[in-house]
Protein backbone atom coordinates (compact mmCIF):
# COMPACT_ATOMS: atom_id res chain seq x y z
CA UNK A 1 0.00 0.00 0.00
CA UNK A 2 1.21 3.46 -0.70
CA UNK A 3 1.81 6.37 1.82
CA UNK A 4 -1.63 7.95 2.25
CA UNK A 5 -1.39 11.97 0.66
CA UNK A 6 -4.79 12.50 1.60
CA UNK A 7 -6.81 11.47 4.70
CA UNK A 8 -10.47 12.22 6.10
CA UNK A 9 -11.54 11.87 9.75
CA UNK A 10 -15.21 11.02 11.29
CA UNK A 11 -15.97 11.49 14.56
CA UNK A 12 -18.88 10.01 16.51
CA UNK A 13 -19.99 10.21 19.69
CA UNK A 14 -19.12 12.93 22.24
CA UNK A 15 -17.28 16.34 21.75
CA UNK A 16 -14.16 14.72 23.40
CA UNK A 17 -13.99 13.06 20.07
CA UNK A 18 -14.86 15.65 17.89
CA UNK A 19 -11.50 17.67 19.64
CA UNK A 20 -9.86 14.32 19.27
CA UNK A 21 -10.97 14.00 15.44
CA UNK A 22 -9.26 17.53 14.97
CA UNK A 23 -6.36 16.99 16.71
CA UNK A 24 -5.78 14.22 14.35
CA UNK A 25 -6.49 15.95 11.58
CA UNK A 26 -3.73 18.48 12.82
CA UNK A 27 -1.40 15.91 13.66
CA UNK A 28 -1.59 14.59 9.89
CA UNK A 29 -1.71 17.53 7.89
CA UNK A 30 2.09 18.35 10.18
CA UNK A 31 3.21 15.15 8.22
CA UNK A 32 2.00 16.35 5.10
CA UNK A 33 -0.95 15.40 4.19
CA UNK A 34 -3.94 17.07 3.19
CA UNK A 35 -7.78 16.91 4.24
CA UNK A 36 -10.39 15.69 2.09
CA UNK A 37 -13.75 16.01 2.45
CA UNK A 38 -14.96 13.13 0.64
CA UNK A 39 -14.44 10.05 2.76
CA UNK A 40 -14.42 8.10 -0.67
CA UNK A 41 -11.62 9.75 -2.53
CA UNK A 42 -9.36 10.15 0.83
CA UNK A 43 -6.13 7.84 0.72
CA UNK A 44 -6.60 7.29 4.50
CA UNK A 45 -10.15 7.09 6.28
CA UNK A 46 -10.04 7.58 10.23
CA UNK A 47 -13.51 6.52 11.63
CA UNK A 48 -13.17 8.19 15.29
CA UNK A 49 -15.93 5.91 17.14
CA UNK A 50 -18.00 5.65 20.12
CA UNK A 51 -19.07 2.73 22.36
CA UNK A 52 -21.45 4.04 24.13
CA UNK A 53 -23.87 2.39 23.51
CA UNK A 54 -24.54 -0.95 21.41
CA UNK A 55 -25.74 0.33 17.92
CA UNK A 56 -22.69 3.15 18.31
CA UNK A 57 -20.67 -0.06 18.00
CA UNK A 58 -22.28 -1.62 15.58
CA UNK A 59 -22.19 1.06 13.43
CA UNK A 60 -18.43 1.09 13.06
CA UNK A 61 -18.65 -2.47 11.24
CA UNK A 62 -21.10 -0.88 8.81
CA UNK A 63 -19.34 2.22 8.25
CA UNK A 64 -16.25 0.40 7.34
CA UNK A 65 -18.35 -1.98 5.06
CA UNK A 66 -19.67 0.79 3.40
CA UNK A 67 -16.74 3.07 3.05
CA UNK A 68 -14.86 0.17 0.91
CA UNK A 69 -18.02 -0.07 -0.92
CA UNK A 70 -18.02 3.59 -2.11
CA UNK A 71 -14.77 3.60 -2.72
CA UNK A 72 -14.40 0.12 -4.73
CA UNK A 73 -17.02 1.40 -7.14
CA UNK A 74 -14.36 4.43 -7.71
CA UNK A 75 -11.54 1.72 -8.06
CA UNK A 76 -9.93 2.78 -5.02
CA UNK A 77 -8.55 1.14 -1.95
CA UNK A 78 -8.47 3.28 1.38
CA UNK A 79 -6.14 2.99 4.48
CA UNK A 80 -8.86 2.67 6.77
CA UNK A 81 -7.71 3.26 11.34
CA UNK A 82 -10.20 2.46 13.86
CA UNK A 83 -9.69 5.18 16.54
CA UNK A 84 -11.60 6.26 19.43
CA UNK A 85 -13.32 4.12 22.34
CA UNK A 86 -14.34 0.66 20.14
CA UNK A 87 -10.99 1.04 19.14
CA UNK A 88 -9.71 0.78 22.45
CA UNK A 89 -12.50 -1.81 24.02
CA UNK A 90 -12.35 -4.20 20.83
CA UNK A 91 -8.53 -3.79 19.94
CA UNK A 92 -7.28 -6.77 17.79
CA UNK A 93 -10.44 -7.70 17.49
CA UNK A 94 -11.40 -4.94 14.65
CA UNK A 95 -8.29 -6.17 13.04
CA UNK A 96 -9.58 -9.51 12.64
CA UNK A 97 -13.28 -8.79 12.11
CA UNK A 98 -13.00 -6.15 9.44
CA UNK A 99 -9.26 -6.29 8.16
CA UNK A 100 -8.60 -2.45 8.44
CA UNK A 101 -5.07 -1.44 8.54
CA UNK A 102 -4.72 0.70 11.86
CA UNK A 103 -6.56 0.38 15.43
CA UNK A 104 -5.44 3.30 17.62
CA UNK A 105 -7.44 3.98 21.67
CA UNK A 106 -8.12 7.37 22.23
CA UNK A 107 -4.64 8.05 24.34
CA UNK A 108 -2.38 6.85 22.21
CA UNK A 109 -3.35 8.67 18.33
CA UNK A 110 -0.46 11.13 18.69
CA UNK A 111 1.70 7.81 17.24
CA UNK A 112 -0.96 7.69 14.47
CA UNK A 113 1.97 8.53 11.95
CA UNK A 114 4.11 5.72 13.22
CA UNK A 115 1.22 3.30 12.65
CA UNK A 116 0.28 4.71 9.26
CA UNK A 117 3.80 4.10 8.31
CA UNK A 118 3.60 0.73 9.57
CA UNK A 119 0.74 -0.11 7.80
CA UNK A 120 1.69 1.05 4.51
CA UNK A 121 4.78 -0.61 4.83
CA UNK A 122 2.08 -3.56 4.68
CA UNK A 123 1.59 -4.59 8.63
CA UNK A 124 -1.41 -3.72 10.41
CA UNK A 125 -0.47 -1.52 13.19
CA UNK A 126 -2.17 -1.39 16.55
CA UNK A 127 -1.88 0.46 19.57
CA UNK A 128 -4.35 0.83 22.59
CA UNK A 129 -1.91 1.64 25.30
CA UNK A 130 -2.76 4.37 27.88
CA UNK A 131 0.83 5.73 28.39
CA UNK A 132 1.84 7.95 31.69
CA UNK A 133 3.25 10.63 29.36
CA UNK A 134 0.52 12.66 28.11
CA UNK A 135 -0.07 12.54 24.12
CA UNK A 136 -0.94 16.30 24.55
CA UNK A 137 2.63 16.85 24.35
CA UNK A 138 3.66 15.82 21.06
CA UNK A 139 0.86 17.32 19.31
CA UNK A 140 1.36 19.72 17.02
CA UNK A 141 -0.09 23.66 18.12
CA UNK A 142 -3.24 24.41 17.36
CA UNK A 143 -3.60 26.79 14.06
CA UNK A 144 -7.07 27.29 12.45
CA UNK A 145 -10.59 26.82 14.25
CA UNK A 146 -13.52 28.24 13.89
CA UNK A 147 -15.43 30.59 16.20
CA UNK A 148 -16.91 28.16 18.96
CA UNK A 149 -13.27 26.24 19.71
CA UNK A 150 -13.44 22.47 22.08
CA UNK A 151 -10.44 22.18 24.44
CA UNK A 152 -10.30 19.07 26.31
CA UNK A 153 -8.61 19.61 29.87
CA UNK A 154 -9.45 16.36 31.42
CA UNK A 155 -9.33 12.76 30.73
CA UNK A 156 -10.74 9.35 31.50
CA UNK A 157 -13.30 8.42 35.00
CA UNK A 158 -13.23 7.17 37.97
CA UNK A 159 -16.80 6.96 38.98
CA UNK A 160 -17.18 3.38 37.87
CA UNK A 161 -21.18 3.91 36.91
CA UNK A 162 -22.50 0.81 36.55
CA UNK A 163 -23.80 0.89 32.93
CA UNK A 164 -20.74 2.73 32.09
CA UNK A 165 -17.62 1.92 29.47
CA UNK A 166 -16.03 5.45 29.76
CA UNK A 167 -13.79 4.10 32.19
CA UNK A 168 -12.26 0.87 30.71
CA UNK A 169 -12.46 2.98 27.31
CA UNK A 170 -11.07 6.51 28.48
CA UNK A 171 -9.14 5.01 31.11
CA UNK A 172 -8.17 6.71 34.42
CA UNK A 173 -9.25 10.20 35.11
CA UNK A 174 -6.26 12.58 34.56
CA UNK A 175 -6.18 16.17 34.23
CA UNK A 176 -4.01 18.36 32.04
CA UNK A 177 -1.40 20.71 33.49
CA UNK A 178 -2.93 24.73 33.99
CA UNK A 179 -0.50 26.20 32.33
CA UNK A 180 -0.38 23.57 28.71
CA UNK A 181 -4.47 24.61 28.87
CA UNK A 182 -4.11 28.16 29.38
CA UNK A 183 -1.32 28.33 26.45
CA UNK A 184 -3.60 25.98 24.05
CA UNK A 185 -6.64 28.37 24.71
CA UNK A 186 -4.37 31.26 24.13
CA UNK A 187 -3.55 29.33 20.39
CA UNK A 188 -7.38 28.72 19.84
CA UNK A 189 -8.08 32.88 20.22
CA UNK A 190 -5.24 33.68 18.00
CA UNK A 191 -6.49 31.15 15.67
CA UNK A 192 -9.87 32.66 15.52
CA UNK A 193 -11.76 31.36 18.66
CA UNK A 194 -14.53 33.97 20.40
CA UNK A 195 -15.55 30.74 22.62
CA UNK A 196 -13.88 28.19 24.26
CA UNK A 197 -15.99 24.67 25.34
CA UNK A 198 -13.78 23.07 28.46
CA UNK A 199 -14.18 19.05 28.06
CA UNK A 200 -13.44 15.76 30.31
CA UNK A 201 -15.59 13.12 30.84
CA UNK A 202 -15.81 14.67 34.51
CA UNK A 203 -14.40 18.56 33.73
CA UNK A 204 -15.53 19.40 37.00
CA UNK A 205 -13.49 17.32 38.54
CA UNK A 206 -10.80 18.85 37.29
CA UNK A 207 -7.70 20.07 39.29
CA UNK A 208 -4.82 21.58 39.41
CA UNK A 209 -1.17 20.13 40.90
CA UNK A 210 -2.27 22.46 44.27
CA UNK A 211 -5.72 20.45 44.20
CA UNK A 212 -7.56 23.73 42.61
CA UNK A 213 -10.58 23.11 40.55
CA UNK A 214 -11.83 24.47 37.15
CA UNK A 215 -12.91 27.63 38.54
CA UNK A 216 -9.32 28.83 38.30
CA UNK A 217 -8.92 27.62 34.54
CA UNK A 218 -12.12 29.60 34.06
CA UNK A 219 -10.62 32.63 35.63
CA UNK A 220 -7.59 32.37 33.42
CA UNK A 221 -9.50 31.87 30.43
CA UNK A 222 -11.74 35.32 31.61
CA UNK A 223 -8.33 37.20 31.68
CA UNK A 224 -7.70 36.37 27.70
CA UNK A 225 -8.30 39.45 25.33
CA UNK A 226 -10.15 38.59 22.64
CA UNK A 227 -12.32 35.26 23.95
CA UNK A 228 -15.69 36.52 24.37
CA UNK A 229 -17.14 33.43 26.03
CA UNK A 230 -16.33 30.10 27.97
CA UNK A 231 -17.91 27.39 28.45
CA UNK A 232 -17.62 23.75 30.02
CA UNK A 233 -18.94 19.75 29.39
CA UNK A 234 -19.91 17.29 31.21
CA UNK A 235 -19.80 17.55 34.85
CA UNK A 236 -20.59 15.22 37.66
CA UNK A 237 -22.80 16.78 39.88
CA UNK A 238 -20.45 15.47 43.28
CA UNK A 239 -17.79 17.16 41.33
CA UNK A 240 -19.66 20.46 41.71
CA UNK A 241 -17.89 22.74 44.06
CA UNK A 242 -19.08 25.78 45.48
CA UNK A 243 -16.42 27.86 43.70
CA UNK A 244 -16.96 26.50 40.30
CA UNK A 245 -21.15 27.54 41.11
CA UNK A 246 -19.42 31.33 42.46
CA UNK A 247 -18.47 31.26 39.21
CA UNK A 248 -21.06 31.38 37.28
CA UNK A 249 -22.13 34.38 39.67
CA UNK A 250 -18.67 36.11 39.46
CA UNK A 251 -17.25 35.93 36.05
CA UNK A 252 -18.94 37.28 32.72
CA UNK A 253 -17.40 35.40 30.19
CA UNK A 254 -18.71 32.44 31.82
CA UNK A 255 -22.09 31.54 29.58
CA UNK A 256 -24.94 30.99 31.90
CA UNK A 257 -25.17 27.29 30.85
CA UNK A 258 -25.00 23.81 32.97
CA UNK A 259 -24.87 20.28 31.01
CA UNK A 260 -24.76 18.16 34.57
CA UNK A 261 -26.39 14.53 33.62
CA UNK A 262 -28.29 12.82 36.76
CA UNK A 263 -29.59 9.61 35.20
CA UNK A 264 -32.71 8.70 36.72
CA UNK A 265 -35.54 9.95 39.47
CA UNK A 266 -35.10 6.92 41.84
CA UNK A 267 -32.82 6.69 44.52
CA UNK A 268 -33.07 2.85 44.06
CA UNK A 269 -31.98 3.47 40.62
CA UNK A 270 -29.28 5.72 41.33
CA UNK A 271 -27.63 3.30 43.97
CA UNK A 272 -27.63 0.24 41.39
CA UNK A 273 -26.20 2.63 38.79
CA UNK A 274 -23.51 3.31 41.46
CA UNK A 275 -23.76 7.15 40.71
CA UNK A 276 -23.06 7.76 44.31
CA UNK A 277 -26.02 10.95 45.17
CA UNK A 278 -29.83 10.98 45.53
CA UNK A 279 -32.47 12.76 43.75
CA UNK A 280 -32.82 15.13 46.22
CA UNK A 281 -29.43 16.28 46.52
CA UNK A 282 -29.20 16.56 42.96
CA UNK A 283 -31.78 18.90 43.53
CA UNK A 284 -30.49 20.97 46.67
CA UNK A 285 -27.26 21.41 44.09
CA UNK A 286 -29.21 22.76 41.32
CA UNK A 287 -31.03 25.53 44.14
CA UNK A 288 -27.08 26.35 45.09
CA UNK A 289 -26.60 26.82 41.02
CA UNK A 290 -29.83 28.88 40.50
CA UNK A 291 -28.89 31.05 43.28
CA UNK A 292 -25.80 31.90 42.19
CA UNK A 293 -26.91 32.53 38.70
CA UNK A 294 -30.84 32.59 38.18
CA UNK A 295 -31.25 32.75 34.68
CA UNK A 296 -28.89 29.64 34.28
CA UNK A 297 -30.08 27.22 31.61
CA UNK A 298 -29.88 23.55 32.86
CA UNK A 299 -29.52 20.26 31.11
CA UNK A 300 -28.85 16.71 31.67
CA UNK A 301 -28.62 13.21 30.64
CA UNK A 302 -31.15 10.38 31.56
CA UNK A 303 -31.42 6.20 30.90
CA UNK A 304 -34.32 4.67 30.82
CA UNK A 305 -34.97 0.75 31.10
CA UNK A 306 -31.70 0.21 33.57
CA UNK A 307 -32.43 -3.21 35.01
CA UNK A 308 -34.99 -3.52 37.05
CA UNK A 309 -36.64 -0.45 36.48
CA UNK A 310 -40.19 -0.31 37.94
CA UNK A 311 -43.01 1.73 36.46
CA UNK A 312 -42.71 3.79 39.77
CA UNK A 313 -39.15 4.58 39.83
CA UNK A 314 -39.68 5.58 36.36
CA UNK A 315 -42.22 8.24 37.77
CA UNK A 316 -39.83 9.45 39.66
CA UNK A 317 -37.57 10.20 36.82
CA UNK A 318 -41.00 12.10 35.37
CA UNK A 319 -41.23 13.97 38.83
CA UNK A 320 -37.40 15.07 38.61
CA UNK A 321 -37.74 16.31 34.89
CA UNK A 322 -40.79 18.49 36.02
CA UNK A 323 -39.16 20.05 39.00
CA UNK A 324 -36.00 21.10 37.04
CA UNK A 325 -37.70 22.38 34.00
CA UNK A 326 -34.47 21.62 31.97
CA UNK A 327 -33.46 24.23 28.77
CA UNK A 328 -32.70 20.52 27.14
CA UNK A 329 -31.96 16.93 27.91
CA UNK A 330 -30.51 13.75 26.16
CA UNK A 331 -32.61 10.48 27.01
CA UNK A 332 -31.49 7.21 26.47
CA UNK A 333 -32.66 3.79 26.46
CA UNK A 334 -30.37 1.60 28.47
CA UNK A 335 -27.74 -0.49 26.88
CA UNK A 336 -25.97 -3.62 28.16
CA UNK A 337 -22.23 -3.16 27.21
CA UNK A 338 -20.06 -5.80 27.85
CA UNK A 339 -18.11 -6.07 30.94
CA UNK A 340 -19.95 -3.29 32.70
CA UNK A 341 -21.30 -4.86 36.42
CA UNK A 342 -24.75 -3.58 34.79
CA UNK A 343 -24.73 -6.10 32.12
CA UNK A 344 -25.01 -8.72 34.45
CA UNK A 345 -27.45 -7.43 36.40
CA UNK A 346 -31.22 -9.22 36.70
CA UNK A 347 -34.29 -7.44 35.47
CA UNK A 348 -33.76 -6.40 31.85
CA UNK A 349 -36.85 -4.24 30.99
CA UNK A 350 -38.74 -5.29 28.09
CA UNK A 351 -37.82 -3.29 24.73
CA UNK A 352 -41.65 -2.02 24.07
CA UNK A 353 -41.17 -0.84 28.00
CA UNK A 354 -38.11 0.90 27.31
CA UNK A 355 -39.82 2.38 23.97
CA UNK A 356 -42.58 3.57 25.54
CA UNK A 357 -40.91 5.24 28.88
CA UNK A 358 -38.20 7.17 26.37
CA UNK A 359 -41.16 8.61 24.84
CA UNK A 360 -42.76 10.02 27.64
CA UNK A 361 -39.67 10.94 29.24
CA UNK A 362 -38.53 13.02 25.86
CA UNK A 363 -42.24 14.60 25.40
CA UNK A 364 -41.94 15.99 29.33
CA UNK A 365 -38.24 16.95 28.40
CA UNK A 366 -39.49 18.72 24.86
CA UNK A 367 -42.41 20.30 26.73
CA UNK A 368 -39.90 21.92 29.39
CA UNK A 369 -37.39 23.19 26.05
CA UNK A 370 -40.18 25.46 24.48
CA UNK A 371 -41.14 26.62 28.14
CA UNK A 372 -37.39 27.65 28.37
CA UNK A 373 -37.18 28.84 24.92
CA UNK A 374 -40.57 30.43 25.40
CA UNK A 375 -39.42 32.15 28.71
CA UNK A 376 -36.51 34.06 26.55
CA UNK A 377 -39.53 35.76 24.46
CA UNK A 378 -38.70 39.55 24.29
CA UNK A 379 -35.25 39.74 26.27
CA UNK A 380 -31.91 41.30 24.47
CA UNK A 381 -29.15 38.93 24.59
CA UNK A 382 -25.73 37.82 22.46
CA UNK A 383 -25.10 35.77 19.96
CA UNK A 384 -22.38 34.30 18.63
CA UNK A 385 -22.62 33.51 14.84
CA UNK A 386 -21.22 30.12 13.84
CA UNK A 387 -22.65 29.55 10.33
CA UNK A 388 -25.05 30.76 7.39
CA UNK A 389 -28.43 30.23 7.52
CA UNK A 390 -30.74 28.97 4.31
CA UNK A 391 -32.57 31.94 3.85
CA UNK A 392 -30.50 35.21 2.03
CA UNK A 393 -29.06 37.28 4.73
CA UNK A 394 -29.76 34.64 7.59
CA UNK A 395 -27.24 33.81 10.13
CA UNK A 396 -27.45 30.74 12.96
CA UNK A 397 -25.95 31.46 15.76
CA UNK A 398 -25.94 30.42 19.90
CA UNK A 399 -27.69 32.16 22.37
CA UNK A 400 -25.68 32.61 26.17
CA UNK A 401 -28.25 29.82 26.98
CA UNK A 402 -26.78 27.51 24.08
CA UNK A 403 -30.31 28.22 22.14
CA UNK A 404 -29.89 28.14 18.37
CA UNK A 405 -30.97 31.71 17.44
CA UNK A 406 -31.78 32.96 13.57
CA UNK A 407 -31.63 36.37 12.77
CA UNK A 408 -31.07 38.26 9.08
CA UNK A 409 -28.02 40.77 9.33
CA UNK A 410 -24.91 41.31 7.66
CA UNK A 411 -22.89 40.01 10.67
CA UNK A 412 -20.02 37.05 9.35
CA UNK A 413 -19.44 33.92 11.21
CA UNK A 414 -17.40 34.83 14.41
CA UNK A 415 -19.29 38.42 14.87
CA UNK A 416 -21.02 38.44 18.22
CA UNK A 417 -24.12 40.56 17.70
CA UNK A 418 -26.48 41.82 20.29
CA UNK A 419 -30.18 40.68 19.21
CA UNK A 420 -33.88 40.99 20.81
CA UNK A 421 -35.55 37.46 20.72
CA UNK A 422 -38.65 38.22 18.83
CA UNK A 423 -39.83 34.64 18.28
CA UNK A 424 -39.58 31.53 19.99
CA UNK A 425 -40.11 27.81 18.83
CA UNK A 426 -39.52 24.83 20.52
CA UNK A 427 -36.02 24.09 18.47
CA UNK A 428 -35.00 27.41 18.22
CA UNK A 429 -35.50 31.33 18.51
CA UNK A 430 -35.69 34.18 15.74
CA UNK A 431 -33.54 37.55 16.77
CA UNK A 432 -33.61 40.79 15.29
CA UNK A 433 -29.99 42.89 15.26
CA UNK A 434 -29.61 45.32 18.18
CA UNK A 435 -25.93 46.05 18.49
CA UNK A 436 -22.66 44.82 16.62
CA UNK A 437 -20.74 44.01 19.25
CA UNK A 438 -16.59 44.90 18.25
CA UNK A 439 -14.64 42.08 17.96
N1 LIG B 1 -19.16 11.66 31.52
C1 LIG B 1 -20.44 12.07 31.23
C2 LIG B 1 -21.03 11.48 29.96
C3 LIG B 1 -20.97 10.02 29.79
S1 LIG B 1 -21.61 9.34 28.33
C4 LIG B 1 -21.29 11.90 32.44
O1 LIG B 1 -20.99 11.16 33.33
O2 LIG B 1 -22.29 12.55 32.52
C5 LIG B 1 -23.03 10.29 27.96
C6 LIG B 1 -24.32 9.70 28.41
O3 LIG B 1 -24.58 8.47 27.78
C7 LIG B 1 -24.41 9.41 29.88
O4 LIG B 1 -24.62 10.54 30.66
C8 LIG B 1 -25.57 8.43 29.93
O5 LIG B 1 -26.80 9.12 30.02
C9 LIG B 1 -25.50 7.74 28.57
N2 LIG B 1 -25.02 6.36 28.70
C10 LIG B 1 -23.83 5.93 29.16
N3 LIG B 1 -23.78 4.58 29.16
C11 LIG B 1 -24.99 4.15 28.69
C12 LIG B 1 -25.56 2.86 28.46
N4 LIG B 1 -24.89 1.74 28.74
N5 LIG B 1 -26.82 2.80 27.96
C13 LIG B 1 -27.50 3.93 27.68
N6 LIG B 1 -27.02 5.16 27.89
C14 LIG B 1 -25.77 5.28 28.38
FE1 LIG C 1 -19.62 7.07 32.58
FE2 LIG C 1 -20.43 7.64 35.02
FE3 LIG C 1 -17.96 8.24 34.28
FE4 LIG C 1 -20.00 9.59 33.27
S1 LIG C 1 -19.38 9.54 35.45
S2 LIG C 1 -18.27 8.78 32.15
S3 LIG C 1 -21.58 8.05 33.11
S4 LIG C 1 -18.79 6.19 34.49
FE1 LIG D 1 -18.45 7.55 23.13
FE2 LIG D 1 -16.03 7.34 24.06
FE3 LIG D 1 -17.25 9.67 24.10
S1 LIG D 1 -17.62 5.85 24.28
S2 LIG D 1 -19.37 9.09 24.35
S3 LIG D 1 -16.69 8.54 22.31
S4 LIG D 1 -15.87 8.89 25.63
Amino acid sequence: MNSPRTFHVKSFGCQMNVYDGERMGELMTAQGMTATDDASSADLVVLNTCHIREKATDRVYSDIGRLRKDARALGREPMIAVAGCVAQAEGAEIVRRAKVDVVVGPQAYHNLPALVAQAAAGTPALDTDMPIASKFGALPARRRVGPSAFLTVQEGCDKFCTYCVVPYTRGAEVSRPFAAIVEEARALVDAGAREITLLGQNVNGWRDADGRGLELLIAALDALPGLARIRYMTSHPNDMTQGLIDAHRDIEKLMPFLHLPVQAGSDRVLKAMNRAHTADGYLRLLDKVRASRPDIALSGDFIVGFPGETEAEFSETLKLVEAVGYAQAFSFKYSPRPGTPAADMAGAVPAEVMDERLQRLQAAINRDQAAFNAATLGRRCSVLIDRKGKLAGQMLGKSPWLQSVHLITDAAVGDLVEVDIVRADPNSLAGQERVRVAA
